[in-house]
């Protein structure tokens, strides 16, 4: 590979208002150095620690990637980490990255600020290398976000570099590489993202290394293919723990000023009918006995933020005929007839009005979409690139109906905490940006309002 950077920096923290992490993928072991200060330079130099990024596979020829992912052969990259210590809420820091003889440009970000000022934020979510998710994306980054959730599914195929990166070979297409995951992350012409918003994602049903267990019933029930190493390592300051196998930990909060943002690991996709076996299994598991569910209940009980946003890729409230079935335990009778003994979408509701949760919100159907249900708002606004809902399609079987759905065309949410509370925004994403759904979230006390 020519390219010393495979990606511009990007910045990761569960401590966002002291502490913050500056990535980037090279594409040898070059030492890694960010200069850094409170204006531009000269400013004091830390050296970022190099990791190999393991699982992602190089083409099997000239002419490409092979659909069989063991013919294209592995391929270590790079990954340098700066983790800045010791700052200040609110912060203004400038930076740069240096390596190979060679520098980044110069970002700036601010750290978390204090509570009770005001912050914006923007909800992304499946992008997938889908047309034209780049240009939602550059608009989202016109409204310079403070911080950005990212609700699951960034590439489309995780064990392909090219779904990453733009790596200026003559295979990959210039329109690919720009729709590459980082490559529309990172966009810059008046856009601020990955360079100079937090991060905080959390994994879709593409961000398991091999996305056939999607496609396929016998291999679904293996648990040795479950697997998340890519995108834990890609995004590994949020995951401490490194364990990616279908045992590990894929779920943490964090606080962004008076914000607590709680990532859970909820995601599945089934190429046949969910009441088939076998085949059919969520992961990661949210029965009330589970790791996770554990975790949460302890989360959200220790939570004393003023407001409380939750992300997880699967749809709890949506349109749609694969919603309940996949967050519940369908049982089939002999006559056909399916009941739900443990109703999920039920017990997670239960479970956020209880930790008073203003927000949840989640993608993979790509469509903008919005629930208000036991004090909780629950939002899909993933029309970024192109939509999955279908016509005519069916309300949620537990009788809830959207305060809005609007899929006319692309669009995006951007959220703002200001000195009257928590609002949201949803824009078309035309080339100057439409207004289309406009609300409070929460008032000013983190109380969640009704529509
Ligand atoms: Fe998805």
């Amino acid at each position: 590979m020519k390219k010393t950077f495979l990606t511009q920096p990007y910045l990761l923290s569960l401590h966002p208002d002291t502490e913050m992490n500056i990535l980037w993928i090279q594409s040898e072991p070059f030492l890694g150095v960010v200069e850094y200060g409170n204006s531009p330079f000269p400013g004091q130099t830390i050296t970022a620690k190099c990791h190999a990024l393991t699982g992602m596979r190089a083409p099997a020829s000239a002419d490409g990637y092979s659909d069989i992912p063991e013919d294209n052969p592995p391929i270590t990259l790079w990954q340098c980490i700066a983790t800045l210590t010791g700052l200040t809420p609110g912060e203004h820091i400038y930076y740069r990255c240096l390596a190979n003889g060679e520098s980044t440009p110069v970002y700036d970000f601010h750290t978390a600020p204090a509570a009770g000022e005001p912050y914006r934020f923007a909800q992304i979510s499946d992008l997938q290398g889908l047309l034209p998710c780049e240009e939602t994306v550059y608009q989202i980054g016109r409204k310079h976000p403070d911080f950005i959730l990212f609700s699951g599914d960034a590439a489309y195929v995780s064990w392909r570099m090219d779904h990453w990166f733009d790596l200026d070979e003559p295979w990959q297409s210039k329109e690919s590489a720009r729709r590459a995951f980082f490559p529309c992350m990172q966009q810059e012409n008046g856009a601020r993202l990955m360079q100079y918003a937090p991060t905080f994602l959390c994994p879709g049903n593409h961000d398991m290394n091999d996305w056939r267990v999607d496609l396929d019933r016998e291999l679904c029930v293996q648990d040795e293919i479950w697997n998340w190493s890519i995108y834990m390592q890609l995004f590994s300051p949020l995951y401490p723990d490194p364990d990616s196998s279908i045992t590990g930990k894929r779920w943490y909060s964090a606080n962004y000023s008076d914000m607590h943002i709680v990532s859970l690991s909820i995601q599945r996709c089934a190429m046949w009918s969910p009441y088939v076996k076998p085949g059919w299994r969520l992961v990661d598991s949210i029965a009330p006995d589970s790791p996770q569910i554990a975790w949460l209940t302890q989360d959200l009980a220790a939570n004393t933020a003023r407001y409380t946003w939750v992300i997880q890729h699967w749809h709890l409230l949506n349109k749609g005929s694969d919603v309940q079935p996949n967050l519940c335990d369908p049982v089939i009778a002999e006559d056909g007839t399916i009941s739900y003994p443990h109703d999920g979408c039920a017990f997670l509701m239960d479970l956020f009005e209880k930790g008073h949760v203003n927000a949840v919100s989640y993608g993979h159907s790509h469509v903008y979409e919005r629930y208000f249900a036991k004090g909780t708002h629950y939002i899909e606004a993933a029309y970024l690139s192109c939509c999955y809902r279908e016509q005519n399609a069916p309300f949620h079987p537990g009788g809830f109906v959207p305060v809005i759905e609007d899929n006319s065309r692309q669009s995006f949410l951007i959220a703002e905490r200001n000195e009257q509370g928590l609002f949201g925004t949803g824009y078309y994403s035309d080339a100057e940006p439409i207004v289309f759904d406009k609300y409070q979230l929460a008032d000013q006390n983190g109380k969640s309002v009704a529509p």
